[in-house]
C-alpha cells in the first residue's frame, strides 16, 4: 500500500492570523483541499494528515476523506511526521510526504516523483527546484559527483550554503519501511531547536541508503504558503491556470485578471464572464449564459442562455433565459424557473418563483412560493416576518400585483387574482379576486392654496 502524510499541524505563524494556515482560503477554497484533491488523483491508497493546532477544523472539513494523526506539540516537520507511525499500517510501499502549504502542486508532478523513485530504486527521494530567490527555503547540498549530501534549513545555512538556488520543495518519496526508524534518530540541536524531517536525508547516508533529490524546474509549482504576500502569488497562478483551463474550453472570460473561478465551479461553453466577477463554490453555469460585470455567484446553478448583471447570487437556482440584475440578491435557496425577468433592487430569499414571472423593481421576496406569469409592481414586500416567525406567502398563476404592495403573511393568494396599488394584505384572496387595501382619498379643491407656503 502506498500512503501520503500531509503536514498540516503548524500554526503558521507567519500569516500573523487566527485561521490556521493550511486552512486558509486560497480562492475561497481552503488551502489544503487543493493537495488532498491532487492526491486523490495519484494510485496513493490512503492520506494521512497530521493535524495539531486548531485540528478540528481539519476534523471537521476533511473528516470521511483522510485518515488524522495528532501532532499535540509543535516540535517541527520531523516530529510531526512521527506522529503518522501508526496509520502507516502496511511498510511494503511507499509513502509520500507533503507540507500542506503548497496548493500548485497537481498530480503529474507526484506521478513523476513516483516514477523516478521506482524506476531507480531509491529508498528516499526529495523532490527539488531551482528558485530564483531561494531565501527561506531547505538548500540542497550536493557533494563533488553531484549526489545529494543533505538539506540546510536557511536558519542553518553559511553564507555560501545560503548562495545555493535549488531548494527542497517539501515533497518526497520514502521507503514506508525505513521512515520511521530513521526519524526515530532525528535531533533537534539546530537553531530552532526543531526536529527537521529533512535531517533523515543525513541519517540515511549513514546507512548507506540510496537517497537522491530530483530536480522539477516548474519552480512556481512549489510555492509553499507561509504569509499572506506569498498567498496573494499563489492565489494569482491558481486563477490563472483555472480560468485559462475554462477559456480553452469555450468561455469568454473578459478581462480574466480580474475574474475569480474557484475550482470545482463548471462552467459550460458558449457562456461570457464580464469583469470583476467572482464564481465559487459548486456553482454551475450553462452554455449561453452571460455573467457580469460586477456579480458573485456562490454554490449556486443558472440554466442556459440567462444573465446576471451586476448581482448576487448565493445558494440559488436560476432558470434558462431568465435574466437578473442589474442589482439583485438571491438568496438561501431561491429557484427560479424559465423566462424570468428580475429587475433592478430585488432581493429573493428562499423562495421558489414560477416561469414567466416579472419581478422587476425594488422588492423583497421572503418565504414564497410564486406561481407563473405574475406581475409584481415596483416596491412590493411580502412581509414574512413578525418578529418571532418567519411566515408563508403563496401566490398562484396569473396575479397582477400593482405596485407597492404589502402582503401579510401567512397569506395566500388565488390563481387570476388582482391586488391594487398601494394595498397591504392581511387577508387571503382566492381564484380571480379583486382586492384594494388603502385608504380612500380625500380630495378638497381649491384648497391647496391655503396651505401653500411657498
Ligand atoms: C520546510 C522545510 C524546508 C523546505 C520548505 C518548503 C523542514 C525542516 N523544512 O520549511 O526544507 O524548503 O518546507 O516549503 O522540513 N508542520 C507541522 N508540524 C510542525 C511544523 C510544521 O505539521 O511541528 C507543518 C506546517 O503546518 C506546514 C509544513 O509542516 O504545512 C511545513 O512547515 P513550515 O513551518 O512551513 O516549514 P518551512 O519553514 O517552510
Ligand atoms: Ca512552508
Amino acid at each position: 500500500m502506498d500512503y501520503a502524510i500531509v503536514l498540516a499541524a503548524g500554526k503558521g505563524t507567519r500569516m500573523k492570523t487566527e485561521n490556521p494556515k493550511c486552512a486558509f482560503p486560497l480562492l475561497k477554497t481552503p488551502m489544503i483541499e487543493y493537495i488532498i484533491s491532487s492526491l486523490t488523483k495519484t494510485k496513493i491508497d490512503e492520506i494521512v494528515v497530521v493535524v495539531g493546532h486548531k485540528k478540528e477544523v481539519f476534523e471537521e472539513m476533511l473528516n470521511e476523506r483522510v485518515s488524522f494523526a495528532t501532532q499535540s506539540e509543535q516540535l517541527g516537520t520531523g516530529h510531526a511526521v512521527l506522529q503518522a507511525k501508526n496509520n502507516i499500517k502496511d511498510v511494503s510501499g511507499n509513502t509520500f510526504i507533503l507540507c500542506g502549504d503548497m496548493p500548485l502542486v497537481d498530480e503529474m508532478i507526484l506521478n513523476n516523483l513516483y516514477e523516478y523513485h521506482m524506476q531507480n530504486n531509491l529508498d528516499i527521494t526529495v523532490l527539488s527546484t531551482i528558485m530564483d530567490d531561494p531565501t527561506s527555503y531547505g538548500r540542497i547540498v550536493r557533494n563533488e559527483k553531484g549526489s545529494l549530501e543533505c538539506i540546510v534549513e536557511e536558519k542553518e545555512a553559511t553564507l555560501e550554503i545560503k548562495e545555493i538556488k535549488e531548494i527542497n520543495t517539501g515533497l518526497y518519496c520514502v521507503k514506508s519501511s525505513i521512515l520511521f526508524d530513521l526519524l526515530s534518530q532525528v535531533k533537534n540541536d539546530n537553531a530552532k531547536s526543531e526536529y527537521y524531517l529533512t535531517d533523515i536525508i543525513e541519517i540515511a547516508k549513514t546507512k548507506n541508503m540510496n537517497v537522491s533529490a530530483y530536480c522539477d524546474n516548474n519552480s512556481y509549482k512549489f510555492i509553499g504558503v507561509n504569509d499572506l504576500y506569498t498567498l496573494s502569488i499563489v492565489e494569482s497562478y491558481l486563477q490563472d491556470e483555472i480560468n485559462r483551463m475554462h477559456m480553452l474550453n469555450g468561455v469568454n472570460i473578459v478581462s480574466p485578471k480580474t475574474v475569480l473561478i474557484s475550482k470545482d465551479v463548471k462552467i459550460e461553453s458558449g457562456t461570457t464572464i464580464y469583469p470583476n466577477t467572482c464564481i465559487y463554490g459548486k456553482t454551475v453555469i450553462k452554455n449561453g449564459t452571460v455573467v457580469g460585470p460586477n456579480s458573485e455567484i456562490s454554490n449556486s446553478i443558472i440554466g442556459s442562455n440567462s444573465s446576471v448583471v451586476h448581482s448576487t447570487v448565493f445558494d440559488s437556482e436560476i432558470g434558462s433565459k431568465t435574466t437578473v440584475g442589474p442589482f439583485a440578491h438571491l438568496r438561501m435557496h431561491t429557484i427560479l424557473g424559465d423566462k424570468i425577468r428580475l429587475g433592478n433592487f430585488v432581493e429573493l430569499k428562499n423562495s421558489k418563483i414560477a416561469n414567466e414571472t416579472k419581478i422587476s423593481h425594488l422588492t423583497y421576496i421572503g418565504d414564497t412560493e410564486c406561481g407563473s406569469n405574475v406581475n409584481w409592481g415596483c416596491g412590493c414586500v411580502t412581509v414574512n416576518y413578525d418578529g418571532v416567525n418567519k411566515n408563508k406567502t403563496i401566490i398562484g398563476d396569473n396575479v397582477f400585483i400593482g405596485c407597492n404592495t404589502n402582503l401579510i403573511a401567512p397569506i395566500s393568494i388565488g390563481n387570476g387574482a388582482y391586488i391594487a396599488a398601494g394595498s397591504t394584505l392581511t387577508e387571503s384572496l382566492e381564484n380571480d379576486d379583486f382586492a384594494i387595501a388603502r385608504a380612500k382619498q380625500v380630495t378638497k379643491h381649491e384648497y391647496a392654496k391655503k396651505y401653500a407656503k411657498y
